[in-house]
């Protein structure tokens, strides 16, 4: 089944064949005929040409793309529809995209992001955080964005989206913005999603969001932004369920996958957890961020990650967890396996006192549950300390495993290899020599090492997708 999985395949063939039209003429017609792989193919297709969209760069394509998708739409019931982007630069501002629906990106096909506010409507806050990150009040729509759908698929050749973030990024440095800055794509309580095949340039903020969604593949993503850019987080599963994350390769000025699940006293009382997320052979450049973090906003709990074949140079951090007073909620049951890190300041590291609040009406006793963080089969090289764990006095972090992990330390690493406070846990087979916190009960180590730390065998229901070939002729 992996190999299924694994062959999302994409071809283009351009096909000129010479036909009698009507008046038996002899017309040249260029058809391009292509496959890729996806959860469900479509009935319907047209091309954003056939809405009025002009690929030159300059002309703004919004309102041919909303008009596409609202044709489209009608075909929900009907086997779904797909729409076709062909080689050009399409400018356009956000739109919203629709159910059993699917937009592909020829592999020339650049959707360019307009440098324009008036092109991204205001959405309300999110519930589970109160307020907007970048500003207290709403939001700008991200570029592609949809509410209350399912069966969506953004996919194609490789093709772009360029969210010529710099306009953005000067505007949040200069402390003018009134809204929080849109994302690339941002589906909201939406079930059975693809997003795969795509290069991500340059978000304004970050790239992929889903949000209180379910059953979401996101596969073969290339996503680059500049190691200083603002917020450009890679992947962020908010409040989801049963999601697949592989082949990504991700250079970006924050976390190449930030697992969250809402804010402080928002995040508690809205209560939608992440869970059940898969994360592999992932890629990550992010010398200020980490690999993966979980939190800082984990208020409706992070539960049952799996993470392996995790890939990362010049790299804050591998597995970060970030949390605080006011949290509540939990991150238990994470579970790691394969990470490969060349040049890392820190390999292993969690903190309790991560301080960015959504206000000051957080509750001072919602105490954060932090337990059962696996990892195992670590290999890293040049690092300047190898574990900085602080959890939250009077509160634990516990049930820590750590096996089969080798650090070797840079020429100038830090004096304190390993900074430990508030932690529990077990390892085994780790160098340099762990710090006491780490040296567990000797009853429990026995139980809890033998053969390394825990990585569950069962297999998650997004596992179990697989992706079907689709084939189309376009005009
Ligand atoms: C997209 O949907 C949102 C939420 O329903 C709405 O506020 C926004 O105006 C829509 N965007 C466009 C371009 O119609
Ligand atoms: C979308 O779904 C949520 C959660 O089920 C619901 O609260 C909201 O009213 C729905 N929004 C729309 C526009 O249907
Ligand atoms: C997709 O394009 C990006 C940017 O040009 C490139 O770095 C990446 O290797 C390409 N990926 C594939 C699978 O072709
Ligand atoms: C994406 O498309 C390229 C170009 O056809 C193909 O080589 C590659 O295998 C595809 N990548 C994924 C992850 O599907
Ligand atoms: C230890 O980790 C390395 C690197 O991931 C792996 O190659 C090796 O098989 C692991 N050893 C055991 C005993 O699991
Ligand atoms: C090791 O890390 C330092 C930064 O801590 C970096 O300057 C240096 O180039 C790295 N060396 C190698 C061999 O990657």
């Amino acid at each position: 089944m992996k190999n299924i999985l694994a062959s999302i395949v994409v071809t283009i063939i351009t096909l000129s064949i010479v036909i009698d039209n009507a008046q038996g003429k002899r017309v040249l017609q260029s058809f391009e005929a292509f496959e890729y792989t996806a959860i469900t193919c479509r009935s319907h297709s047209a091309s954003i040409t056939e809405f009025g969209g002009v690929g030159d760069g300059k002309t703004l394509n919004t309102k041919a793309f909303q008009s596409a998708v609202d044709h489209l739409s009608q075909y929900a019931s009907d086997g779904g529809a797909q729409l076709f982007v062909p080689a050009g630069k399409w400018l356009t501002g956000s739109f919203n995209l629709t159910s059993h629906f699917t937009l592909f990106l020829h592999k020339d096909a650049i959707l360019l992001a307009a440098q324009d506010i008036n092109e991204y409507p205001i959405l309300k806050a999110l519930p589970s955080y109160g307020r907007g990150r970048d500003a207290a009040g709403g939001r700008f729509a991200s570029l592609l964005f949809g509410t209350n759908l399912s069966d969506v698929v953004i996919t194609g050749n490789n093709g772009t989206i360029d969210g010529q973030g710099s306009f953005w990024w000067q505007k949040f440095h200069g402390g003018k913005l009134k809204y929080t800055r849109p994302y690339l794509i941002e589906l909201m309580f939406s079930d059975t999603i693809q997003i795969s095949n795509l290069t991500l340039l340059d978000s304004p903020s970050w790239n992929i969001h889903p949000v209180y969604s379910s059953n979401i593949i996101v596969k073969g993503v290339t996503i680059i932004a500049p190691v200083k850019s603002p917020n450009t987080d890679g992947i962020n599963p908010d409040s989801c369920t049963n999601t697949r994350i592989e082949d990504c390769y991700i250079i970006s000025g924050d976390d190449c996958i930030a697992v969250k699940s809402g804010w402080d006293e928002y995040g508690i009382a809205f209560g939608m957890p992440t869970k059940h997320l898969l994360i592999r052979r992932l890629t990550c450049i992010s010398p200020y961020s980490a690999a993966i973090a979980l939190g800082s906003e984990m208020s409706g709990g992070i539960e049952d990650v799996r993470a392996e074949e995790i890939t990362a140079y010049q790299t804050e951090s591998g597995v970060r967890i970030k949390t605080a007073v006011g949290r509540g909620a939990f991150v238990k049951n994470i579970y790691v396996r394969g990470m490969s890190l060349h040049t890392m300041k820190w390999v292993f590291w969690m903190t309790g006192n991560y301080k960015a609040h959504a206000d000051s009406h957080y509750d001072p006793h919602a105490l954060p549950e932090i337990t059962g963080i696996n990892y195992r089969d670590i290999v890293a090289e040049n690092v300047s300390m190898a574990g900085r764990l602080e959890g939250i006095s009077g509160d634990p972090f516990t049930g820590i495993c750590i096996s089969n992990a080798t650090i070797s330390m840079a020429a100038k690493h830090k004096k304190a290899i390993w900074m430990c406070s508030d932690v529990e846990g077990v390892t085994s087979g780790v160098d340099p020599k762990p710090c006491d916190l780490l040296d567990g009960q000797q009853s429990e180590k026995k139980k809890k090492t033998d053969g390394g730390c825990d990585f569950p065998t069962d297999v998650l229901d997004i596992d179990n997708v697989e992706l079907k070939s689709c084939s189309y002729q376009m005009n």
